[in-house]
């Protein structure tokens, strides 16, 4: 039972009156109190100074800690403000000392710009690659995974929720495996964060990569990295500046032991207050009921979608998330966004080089991604596939 008010947060989200938004994947609506607290926030800037704002809204900005904490079961000092996932993923992934012969493991469905990073260390330091197969319900084969565990194992790095798929990997069975061998483990949870339970004590994961503007519904050109202390104490962001580290001689520096050693000293103040308020929005609403409210929308998405004639739902897993992804048999995917948009409905397009192992292990080039959230209705579905049965 959703305990919220789906008609009260709609309210708060002006623009599902003139269109349907199915790219929460992509960007999600923000609510109206993450958009005020941003505009109050420039004004300050605008009438009083940009440092002079940061110092008068220093505790509200310090709570984007607390409540990120909150969300997923961490230390506050466990967490640091970035740009964005791949920011918060990249800086975690350089921290790793990783040496020739080490290796790295992966899972197929993992995103284009981690598996890059990957064969750009391959190549730069001729560390191995290892990615684990599938299972049969297409997660990452857990199995398969303890197998292929050897001494030369540094790091096990897999996406939670992947770019283009409707799957959900088992994170928390990855993170017993890990745990158990002493691994460092990096989840990519871009995706996940915002519509799925995220405890990071359970999933035992080292490092935790996310952005804002996707299920959290903040805004764009933010994200966080959670980096548990205990195993990354030791560990140095490959660039240092003075505000994850301190001048303190000549020839010396003093490097921060919490998590904002990953952050650099500028950002953009406006928008980590909007990413606070939107998370602080969510803990409000509670995780759970949202992902509750997210998972029926998306079968029901998924059910009235499979009874079309035209349309192959290509969702794989066990359990499945709001990303809702489909291939129509009468028109390509960039036509169907297009025919859609001019309709009034926002989705998106899933290539295969954002996540080329799992499009080509499942031989598609393209599909659409309908991603909903929990402001998304049944109503709107019912909209969506009868514009499909038109199209
Ligand atoms: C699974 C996954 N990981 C990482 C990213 C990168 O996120 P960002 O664009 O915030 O860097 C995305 C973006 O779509 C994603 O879907």
């Amino acid at each position: 039972m959703t305990v919220f008010n789906v008609a009260e947060e709609r309210n708060q989200t002006p623009a599902v009156k003139s269109l349907i938004h199915f790219n929460n994947a992509g960007a999600s609506l923000m609510p109206n109190v993450v958009v005020e607290g941003m505009k109050n926030y420039i004004d300050s800037e605008v009438s009083q100074g940009g440092y002079e704002t940061a110092r008068d809204f220093a505790k509200e900005l310090d709570l984007f800690y607390d409540h990120t904490a909150k969300l997923i079961n961490s230390g506050s000092n466990e967490i640091a403000f970035v740009e964005s996932a791949t920011v918060a993923w990249q800086r975690a992934f350089h921290s790793i000392p990783l040496e020739k012969g080490d290796v790295i493991i992966t899972c197929v469905s993992e995103y284009a710009s981690n598996y890059i990073a990957y064969l750009q260390l391959a190549k730069l330091k001729a560390v191995e690659i290892v990615t684990i197969p599938n299972d049969d319900n297409g997660e990452i084969d857990i199995q398969a995974l303890e197998s292929a565990i050897t001494p030369r194992v540094k790091l096990v790095s897999i996406g939670h929720i992947p770019t283009g798929n409707g799957l959900i990997n088992p994170a928390e069975k990855v993170g017993a495996i890990t745990q158990k061998h002493k691994i460092l483990y990096l989840l990519d949870a871009c995706q996940s964060v915002g519509q799925y339970p995220i405890n990071v004590e359970k999933i035992k994961c080292d490092f935790l990569s996310a952005t804002g503007r996707k299920y959290l519904r903040g805004p764009r050109g933010t994200g966080f990295l959670y980096a548990r202390q205990e195993t990354t104490l030791g560990l140095e962001p490959l660039s240092l500046d003075l505000h994850s580290a301190e001048w303190t001689d000549l020839d010396s520096y003093q490097m921060r032991s919490d998590a904002k050693k990953y952050e650099t000293w500028e950002s953009n103040l406006s928008a980590k207050l909007g990413l606070s308020l939107a998370i602080h929005h969510l803990n409000l609403l509670g995780i759970e009921h949202v992902q509750e409210r997210i998972t029926f929308v998306a079968n029901y998405f998924r059910e009235r979608l499979g009874a079309l004639a035209h349309i192959q739902v290509m969702d794989t897993g066990n359990i499945k998330s709001g990303i809702v992804t489909f291939i129509n048999e009468k028109n390509d995917a960039e036509e169907v966004m297009k025919y859609l948009f001019k309709n009034k409905v926002n989705v998106s397009v899933v290539v295969a080089s954002s996540s080329l192992l799992d499009l080509q292990d499942r031989n598609i080039t393209e599909a659409v991604r309908a991603s909903v959230h929990y402001y998304n209705t049944i109503d709107e579905v019912d909209k969506f596939i009868s514009l499909l049965e038109k199209f």
